[in-house]
Order: C-alpha cells, then structure tokens, then sequence
C-alpha cells in the first residue's frame, strides 16, 4: 500500500449465511472494526439480506457492497437485480468475478455493461481479474488478465478508470487455501496499474487488491506490497475474528506507510 491511497478490504460472502447469521456477522464486524479507521471496509452479502444488514451497519464505518447486479437497467428481466435498485444501500458492488464468469457464463460483454450501470448509479465497482490454473502454467497469467481489463475498461473516462476498484484474484487460489505469493500478486498488481494508465488515467490513483485465500495470517504479506491496496476477502470474511484482524493488519500497515512517508519529506 501507499500513502494517499487508502486501503480497502472487501469481505465477500457469497451464497452463505442464513438470515440470523448475517444479523449476527455483521453485527460482530460492526462490534469489532472501529469508525475512525483509515481504511475502507465493506462487506457484501448475498442480494438478500442487504437491506436487513444495511440497517445493522448504519452509522459505523462498515459499507455496504453487492456481489453483482444485473446488465441491464430496470425492466423485464425475471429473477435480476439492477444496479438502480441496489444504489441506495450499496457503496460497492462486485463485478466479474470469477464464479459468476466460469460457472454463470457471464462474458465481457455483460461485464462492461454492469461496471457502467454501476457507475451511472453512483457506486463503485469493484471489477474482479485473473487467470485460470492451466493459463498460469503456460505462461500467459499476464495476458489473460490484459485482454480482461481491455474488455471491461475500454472506453471509460479516466475519471471513472481513476475511482475504480480492481481486485486480481487468480482463479486457482480462491477457496483453495493456496494463496498466490506476495511477490507474483504484486507483479500482476504492477501490470494492472500499466494497463489501466494505457487506458487513458493516471494508474496511481487506482486501488488494486488481492483476492484469493487471504486470511488472517497471510494478509499483511499482500498487503505490505506497494502496488497493492487491499484484499478481497472470501472465506475468512464470514469469520468476525478472522476478517477484523485483516482489517486491523491493513490499519496498521497504512499508519507505517503513512508515518514513513513523513518522515522522509
Ligand atoms: P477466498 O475467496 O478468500 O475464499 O479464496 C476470495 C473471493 O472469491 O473473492
């Protein structure tokens, strides 16, 4: 991380929780994740129990994410949600992720239309990258995750392309419990900002995570690395302790930066 961008973990919960244990997770994050933080925390569960928990996290520091919406505006679309609809609870929503493109077939072109519904209604996407097990091995992780942000990002403006979230979350290493390490998430984090700067903005300002079995053990190692700003959390997310000592290893690690970054001017 750097100083001047702020830090953001993101906790996805996917298709898990009942009713009570949404109530109850997200009251555990509200008790144990403080306001003043200097890192942005959102947790983003199934469509839902939105509402109910956006009630439970009002006035904490904890924002509200979903985990996709549909690429359409309002209409006739059975069983979809419309990025209009999750506007006045989310600040987030997850686009791309990897389940929903390998096992729900959503292709780029629902993907760039979903980042630019998201957009239009005032949240930020957080568009999810990375490549399969196989294209690593031979070599083409880097251009797979290229063609991916090209397909989704092509034509933004640099002000959007500059307020993005992007999380690289190489399809290997989610729920596997075999993370991939610092020094390769940062090569990719690297290559993401060049990408972007390609696409017309300034990739500094950019904030680019790291997703993949990140817990609490392993997360300040991602999150030591410059060029990545955070960590998209799965299956450590639905765990309160697990998720707030992320939460307080990203805290810690952003006043060093920061506190580093004034002492050397
Ligand atoms: P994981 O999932 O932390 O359980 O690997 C990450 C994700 O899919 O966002």
């Amino acid at each position: 991380m750097r100083p001047g961008r702020r830090p953001l973990i993101a906790g996805n919960w996917k298709m898990h929780t009942s009713y009570e244990e949404a109530l109850a997770l997200a009251r555990g994050c509200v008790e144990r994740i403080p306001a003043s933080l200097a890192v942005d925390v959102a947790i983003h569960p199934p469509f839902i129990w939105l509402v109910p928990v956006s009630k439970v996290l009002e006035g904490s520091a904890i924002a509200l994410g979903a985990q996709n919406c549909a690429a359409r505006e309002d209409g006739p679309l059975t069983g979809e949600v419309s990025a209009h609809m999750l506007a006045p609870f989310c600040r987030y929503v997850i686009v791309g992720h990897s389940e929903r493109r390998l096992l729900l077939h959503e292709d780029d072109a629902a993907i760039a239309a979903k980042l630019r519904l998201v957009f239009d209604h005032g949240m930020t996407p957080i568009l999810c990258v990375g490549e399969q097990l196989a294209q690593r091995e031979a070599g083409q992780a880097g251009e797979v995750v290229t063609q991916q942000l090209r397909a989704a990002l092509d034509g933004l403006t640099p002000d959007r392309l500059a307020r993005l979230v992007i999380a690289y979350e190489p399809v290997w290493a989610i729920g596997t419990g075999v993370p991939a390490t610092p020094a390769d998430a940062e090569a990719m984090a690297q290559l993401i900002r060049a990408v972007v700067a390609e696409l017309g903005t300034d990739g500094a300002a950019l904030r680019v995570l790291y997703g993949g079995s990140v817990n609490a053990t392993n997360a300040a190692g991602f999150l030591a690395m410059p060029a990545i700003d955070g960590a998209l959390v799965g299956g450590a997310s639905l765990d309160v302790e697990q998720f707030s000592a992320i939460v307080q290893a990203a805290e810690a690690l952003y006043q060093q930066a920061a506190d580093q970054a004034t002492m050397e001017a």
